[in-house]
């Protein structure tokens, strides 16, 4: 069989700390079926990187990874990938900011991925390109004479054309997509998004999914280990509801909080009772709107517990550390309430984990924006708007109210949807339709 080649801007070679999120799951998940290349950005910045890549074999993957300048990594990443295209794919118009400066550093380093990874493709290869920091690559290859097969695939949104054209080099952006033989997006609004801008191209939509099995058995492990009972230990019987999200304003984390505030203004039998414990490891923290968002956190985290707590109970919990796989996975078992409330976005994967993770005997309930992807299949949730403070209190109140019976036939249901669609299906699903549309 060919052999896989994968491009990401970021890449979890083993032993180095991983950016939490779909994209590197999934891509290693892919890469650990079928063995092949990973090729992408170190996550190192140097004044004068070497002008060939560095390589690392680890069983059947190879990483092959490069590092950036400075002045790469404020125009390109902080730039045009995080400060442009992150925000106005998500609809967060107002967030979004546009310089011709960070757009050439995005050309340029896109140019330079593809000069860099030339040299070691094969005649037989396969390449899969992965996110929005690499969509002009499929033409940069292609204009250094490669043939081979190459897709891609956008972690996050795609917006419509009238949102896209607050870009100004929106059409070029078009034009690059219009190199890859597919183009694979999280839902099929997503690509009704994109085909308003693009008739032209060959798309489909393939949800990433999660391994079923292996979040239930991490779950089910992770109860026995010592953080995991500490944490339950320190609950001393009470409910635990529980958010697990990158510190990102697309989260809709402001939101939320102000949300559980007026819940507890309106729910006063719930007060002493109820723990909420948000998870929000720091990302992106040398941008500005992240740094703004943290502060926003910070207040509302003090004016919550200033006001509520008593002398033996803290109503929120916020905590900016990152714990291992299993261990959330443990934590996400032992809440009767999860909630996933972002003002947009691609999937979600800690909702489909949440899922995942709850025991059958018991579950918990889901609480889940109507505006991320997830909840297309994941209609088992109690499915909020996030911007509505009061259906979100509502909708825990409900969360908590829930008899077992209905918890129970609303988990066997959204068990059922991840089953259909789980991460093996996304990739599988993604290649055969890469290698019959190229074979076309
Ligand atoms: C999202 C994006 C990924 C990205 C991840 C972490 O999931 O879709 O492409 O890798 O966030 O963000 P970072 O900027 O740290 O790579």
């Amino acid at each position: 069989m060919s052999r896989l080649v994968c491009v990401s801007n970021r890449i979890t070679v083993p032993r180095r700390a991983a950016a939490p999120g779909g994209l590197a799951v999934g891509v290693l998940a892919a890469m650990r079926d079928t063995g092949g290349l990973w090729f992408g950005w170190s996550g190192e910045l140097e004044a004068n990187p070497p002008p060939t890549p560095e390589i690392v074999t680890r069983g059947e993957i190879t990483y092959a990874t490069i590092s950036l300048t400075q002045a790469d990594y404020d125009r390109y990443y902080r730039g045009f990938c995080n400060t442009t295209l992150w925000p106005l794919f998500h609809y967060l118009t107002d967030r979004f900011r546009y310089d011709h400066e960070w757009h050439l550093g995005y050309r340029a380093v896109n140019r330079r991925f593809a000069e860099q990874l030339l040299p070691l493709l094969r005649p037989d290869d396969r390449i899969w390109v992965h996110d929005y920091h690499l969509i002009p690559l499929a033409r940069e290859l292609r204009s250094l004479g490669v043939t081979q097969p190459i897709g891609f695939f956008l972690h996050i949104p795609f917006p419509h054309l009238e949102v896209l054209r607050l870009l100004p080099p929106y059409a070029e952006l078009v034009r690059d997509l219009e190199h890859y033989d597919l183009v694979g997006l999280q839902t099929e609004a997503d690509e009704q998004s994109l085909r308003s801008s693009a008739a032209r191209i060959t798309t489909g939509a393939f949800p990433i999914g999660i391994d079923v099995d292996a979040v239930i058995a991490e779950a089910a492990a992770a109860m026995r280990t010592e953080p995991v009972r500490r944490m339950i230990t320190g609950l001393i019987g009470r409910p635990l509801m529980i958010g697990v999200d990158r510190l990102d304003y697309s989260k809709g984390l402001v939101e939320r909080f102000s949300a559980y505030q007026r819940f507890l203004e309106r729910h006063a039998g719930r007060r002493g009772r109820l723990i909420y414990l948000q998870i929000a490891p720091l990302s992106r923290d040398d941008i500005q709107a992240y740094a703004e968002i943290r502060a926003a956190l910070e207040q509302a985290t003090g004016r919550t517990n200033g006001r509520f707590a008593d002398t033996d109970w803290t109503p929120l919990r916020y905590l900016n550390r990152n714990f291992p796989h299993g261990t959330l996975m443990g934590f996400l078992r032992a809440a009767q309430v999860g909630l996933v409330t972002p003002l947009r976005d691609g999937m979600n994967l800690v909702a489909k984990e949440f899922v995942a993770a709850q025991d059958p005997a018991d579950p918990g309930a889901l609480i889940l924006s109507s505006l991320a992807g997830a909840a297309r299949e994941l209609d088992g949730a109690v499915i909020v708007n996030p911007y509505d403070l009061r259906s979100v209190s509502q909708a825990i109140e409900a969360a908590l109210a829930m008899p077992l019976d209905e918890r129970q036939a609303r988990h066997t249901a959204m068990l059922a949807a991840l089953r259909s669609r789980d991460l093996r299906a996304w990739h599988t699903g993604f290649l055969a339709a890469l290698s019959a549309a190229a074979r076309r």
